[in-house]
């Protein structure tokens, strides 16, 4: 980048805010206004071109209440999320890798004990999610607190859809004392994100398409380790080479094995095809 002081604005600009009393708000006021008039220069950006982008921020802005969260989306297809969630959460080698949280999670998701079917009758085939979650020794990690949630059969969180009233494909599970844990849900297919605001527009002009790779989201809390956000994406699924939010780690891609009606892992009978996944996790320890 340019030296500011070859552009008199620039200079001023961070001139004045050398008056800022907290100096990481100083540190990224400073940054935010060279590489945001830079861009400027750099694309010798228009008038209109500017108000554009106004009434672009504007609509995100508008598009967001307390359900529907515009900006973290914008900043998800820019990848900015994934950049933040890289630089801010490094893992020693062996450690599972974190990916980006995004917006479908709720507090507080019914509880339920290992085995159960946290499915609450979402579409879709059944699934049976099973593994063990260790340290970086292999040491068993006791009674971890599992949050996990997805979509269902037809693309949509439980939060989507207004009238369901009820939770469905999410829930909180607790692993045994061998760090074990093992329950029922329903198959992840891929989806796309929601399109029908700025953010939709926004793909669409740039030739982009809004689909996530099929996943499982899983956030995993045990004292003494750090906790891990992450998900378990399907091997051989669609969108895993172009996920619209960039969320994809090689690591995290696993086998989800359809089986055909029989005796399941957990010994129940299934009438219909089912699947599973084993899949471990090893978390960071805290320090
Ligand atoms: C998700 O995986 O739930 C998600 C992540 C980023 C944007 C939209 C959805
Ligand atoms: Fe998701």
């Amino acid at each position: 980048m340019t030296d500011p002081a070859e552009h008199p604005i620039t200079a001023e600009v961070i001139a004045r805010l050398q008056s800022t009393p907290d100096p990481r708000m100083r540190a990224l006021m400073v940054s935010l206004t060279r590489h945001l008039h830079a861009f400027a220069r750099e694309t010798r950006l228009t008038e209109a071109e500017w108000f554009d982008a106004i009434r672009f921020l504007t609509a995100v802005g508008q598009k967001c209440d307390d359900t529907r969260q515009e900006f973290i989306l914008l900043s998800d297809v820019l990848g900015l999320s994934m950049v933040v969630t890289d630089q801010n959460n490094a893992k020693p080698e062996g450690c599972t890798e974190p990916t980006v949280f995004g917006p479908f999670h709720v507090e507080n998701a019914p509880r339920f004990e290992l085995g159960q079917d946290v499915s609450g009758g979402a579409a879709g085939e059944p699934c049976w999610v099973s593994g063990h979650i260790r340290g970086p020794r292999g040491e068993p990690v006791p009674h971890a607190t599992i949050d996990v949630w997805q979509a269902d059969a037809e693309g949509f969180y439980d939060v989507q859809r207004p009238g369901l009233g009820r939770h469905q494909a999410r829930g909180v599970l607790q692993a045994d004392a061998d760090g074990g844990y093992r329950f029922w849900t329903i198959v992840a297919e891929a989806y796309p994100i929601p399109t029908d605001g700025p953010v939709g527009r926004l793909l669409e002009a740039t030739g982009r398409h809004p689909w996530r790779p099929a996943h499982l989201h899983f956030m995993i809390s045990a004292p003494g380790y750090e906790r891990l956000i992450t998900h378990v994406f399907r091997r051989g699924g669609e969108y895993l080479d172009s996920d619209a939010v960039f969320g994809v780690r090689p690591s995290l891609v696993a086998d989800w094995v359809r089986r055909e009606p029989g005796v399941a892992p957990d010994g129940s009978r299934r009438d219909t095809p089912y699947h599973t996944l084993d899949f471990d996790f090893t978390l960071n320890p805290a320090t």
